[in-house]
């Protein structure tokens, strides 16, 4: 059991080193005391809490105000309100009275509330994982007898006053999730989404932590939104010095009016706490993710993708040849991208005619996907289901199956428009269309893509990305009940639909449409801070990247996407011998291997020289691991110095070598002593305290280290 509601009226949760502790004695919504580090077995919940209690300020508030899970001005908060909403101006604001806490499971408990003066009943539930992730949502009842507008819900835990710095990520298409730092002051950081999708700007996860803190080491307290439509996630500090995070789905005006009797729930809210910086943040969310049934868990099939090998020359002989140049050197899951359905030469024309296009495959998709299947591979298909051209037989049909308003045709964005799935006969259509195409070709996988922002997303003259996204939500769960064996990737013109909403319903994110290695480094690195590596996309790209023109080696292309979903997306079938038979070979390695890389633990190292990256992933038992010394950049120093492999058992003595596909040293430099000598052993503790000289590298390679144990 983790969490549990006691007779002494507290709430006690105790997961993974995080404790909490929550005071449900009433008379108003529960209140966090702790969320963090251990307390130990014997609490006494009071003395906690007398011991939290300010002294009387000068020129405040008379009275303390714990901060509750739903903040309240009618309890004397003066930050953001949990619940904004109205019935005509009138019961603006509400003062929740506790009802009920009851256990709903070893792991979870439910909280009731009520206002009966402003007609108005809450329920908070609340769960606290193994893995000690704790999430939160609440439903809102309207008990009325007239209409209640929801303005917004938010969820927001407490933070203490030690963390005073943040984390949060910003980014563009082929940049995303980009980390930017900032001091944790007074007043709010607000991080407003307003694309209609989860966005390459996201916030992603919000970070506040104790002065400096990094990978390995300082206080930190996390939180995400798995939320795929418009959302909020803000960090706010107090002048009394207490601080808050949270988050919400941004909600256009009157675009939730509940009628007497209706709910309201809030998107989850995915909280974690580490003592051991940003790698135990990392590690919660990766244990809560991989302990969920519908988790992948067969060997995540080596990729191909053809977007950057053909674009959109489908061309069966063309494509039979890439699958057979595939098949040879060990791919096992073919992907055709966007191109195969009716009209779509370009990206003019096409989207919504989700039938296969008669003229470029006049037997349909059968003769492909039957070459593909006799290799040995699986066939997966691309879609953008929400999408619309006007160019396409569906909107000749349905130009009223636009989500837009005022009669206008929203703003330009790669020639497309967006459905509207709370139409239900645009709805249906689509539900029909992909389960046709499922049930009439042994498609294994979805590539389900989704390239512009919603603007201006109206329904019937009505704000309507909340019911767009949870129309999605449910046409990928019927699917999915449909095809239960179909994997589906969450790809948003890249990586704009990165989210634990969508990801419950998905099974991988495209992280970027950028496969320039040096700028997969920092995508995946950061993506990873919430996602495993067995979630991420990451193909080697053609030597010469199409996003940035960089051009890189293989080893550095591989070493960089090996530790994700490995996958390819390259015109193999036009590569050099000499690439195949590389291509073969790393194949190979990733296959000896993804049972470490997609189940350990991933680590990163906080390297000195900025010019370079450390990062690994070890094994759940320490028996065995893989790190990657990446350099970005030429580094200032004459030589690198050592890097720490940590995460490692202590005492245990391992043996440490450098192996293929990785980055040979720079033609500038002999290899340090230890790696000439073909390895070295040292203990655990010593890998991290002491470290390994590296060698030079040119800017742009990686040296691949692999690290197993000596004896038992
Ligand atoms: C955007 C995706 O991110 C790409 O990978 C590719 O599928 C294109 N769309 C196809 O239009």
């Amino acid at each position: 059991m983790t969490i549990s509601y006691a007779d002494d009226g507290f709430i006690h949760g105790h997961a993974a080193g995080t404790a909490l502790l929550i005071d449900a004695r009433g008379p108003g919504v529960p209140a966090v005391v702790h969320w963090g580090g251990d307390l130990g077995g014997n609490i006494d919940a009071d003395a906690i809490v007398s011991a939290g209690l300010p002294p009387r300020a000068r020129g405040a508030l008379a009275v303390h105000t714990p901060v509750s899970l739903l903040p309240e001005r009618a309890r004397g908060y003066r930050g953001r309100p949990g619940l904004t909403g109205h019935r005509d101006g009138a019961d603006w604001s509400a003062s929740f009275r506790l009802d009920r806490v009851a256990a709903t499971g070893p792991d979870s408990v439910e909280i009731a509330a009520e206002d009966p003066g402003a007609g108005l009943q809450l329920r908070c539930e609340l769960r606290f994982e193994a893995s000690g992730v704790l999430t939160l949502r609440h439903v809102l009842r309207n008990a009325g007898t007239a209409s209640y507008t929801l303005m917004e819900l938010s969820c927001v835990l407490p933070v203490p006053r030690q963390a005073v710095e943040l984390l949060d990520f910003t980014g563009r298409w082929s940049r995303e999730r980009h980390p930017q730092r900032s001091a944790f002051d007074f007043g709010s950081r607000v991080r407003e989404n307003r694309r209609g999708r989860t966005g390459h700007d996201a916030a992603f996860v919000l970070a506040a932590g104790t002065t400096g803190f990094g990978f390995r080491s300082g206080e930190v307290w996390a939180a995400h939104l798995g939320w795929s439509g418009d959302s909020t996630m803000f960090a706010e500090r107090a002048p009394d010095g207490r601080a808050v995070v949270g988050g919400a789905e941004l909600l256009g005006p009157g675009e939730v009016v509940l009628g007497p009797g209706e709910e309201y729930t809030t998107p989850w809210l995915y909280a974690a706490h580490s003592r051991r910086g940003l790698d135990g943040i990392s590690s919660a969310f990766h244990s809560w993710l991989r302990a969920r049934p519908q988790h992948p868990s067969r060997p995540r099939p080596v990729t191909l993708n053809t977007w950057e090998a053909v674009y959109f020359d489908h061309d069966l002989e063309r494509l039979t040849r890439l699958a057979d140049t595939a098949a040879q050197i060990g791919v096992e899951r073919f992907v055709l991208d966007d191109g195969w359905f009716r009209h779509r030469r370009d990206d003019t024309a096409g989207l919504g005619d989700w039938y296969v296009d008669e003229g470029v495959w006049p037997k349909g998709l059968h003769p492909l996907i039957d070459h593909v299947v006799a290799r040995g591979m699986e066939f997966g298909l691309w879609f953008e289901p929400e999408m619309i051209n006007p160019d396409s037989d569906l909107y000749r049909a349905h130009p009223d199956w636009l989500l837009q308003t005022g009669g206008r045709m929203p703003p330009a964005w790669r020639n497309q428009q967006v459905l509207d799935l709370a139409n239900p006969d645009a709805y249906a259509y689509l539900l029909e269309r992909i389960d046709a195409l499922l049930s009439e070709y042994d498609i294994a996988y979805i590539k389900w893509d989704h390239n512009r922002d919603l603007m201006e997303a109206g329904h019937e003259g009505q704000p309507a990305v909340h019911r767009q996204t949870l129309a999605v939500y449910r046409l990928l769960d019927e699917l999915r009940s449909r095809h239960p064996r179909v994997e589906i990737e969450s790809c948003s013109s890249g990586g704009a639909r990165v989210d634990l909403g969508i990801l419950q319903r998905t099974d991988r994110v495209w992280a970027s449409d950028t496969n320039d290695a040096l700028e997969r480094q920092s995508i995946q690195r950061w993506t990873g801070l919430l996602l495993p590596p067995e979630l991420i996309g990451a193909h080697i790209g053609p030597p010469t990247s199409h996003t940035t023109g960089r051009t890189h080696t293989l080893s550095f292309r591989a070493a960089t996407a090996l530790f994700c979903h490995f996958g390819m997306e390259w015109d193999i079938a036009s590569a050099a011998q000499e690439d195949l038979d590389g291509l073969q070979s790393i194949i190979g390695f990733y296959k000896q291997l993804r049972g470490l890389l997609h189940h350990g633990e991933v680590v990163r190292g906080d390297h000195p020289d900025p010019a370079a990256w450390v990062h690994g992933v070890v094994a759940a038992d320490r028996s065995q691991a893989l790190f990657a010394y990446v350099q970005l950049a030429t580094s200032v120093t004459e030589v690198p110095g050592p890097a720490a492999l940590p995460g490692l058992d202590d005492d245990r003595r391992y043996r440490v070598q450098a192996v293929h596909p990785a980055g040979e040293p720079s033609g500038h430099s002999m290899a340090p002593p230890w790696m000439a000598d073909g390895g070295i052993v040292l203990t655990g503790r010593e890998l991290e305290a002491v470290g390994l000289q590296m060698p030079v590298l040119d800017p742009e390679n990686v040296l691949l280290l692999l690290v197993t144990p000596i004896g038992k």
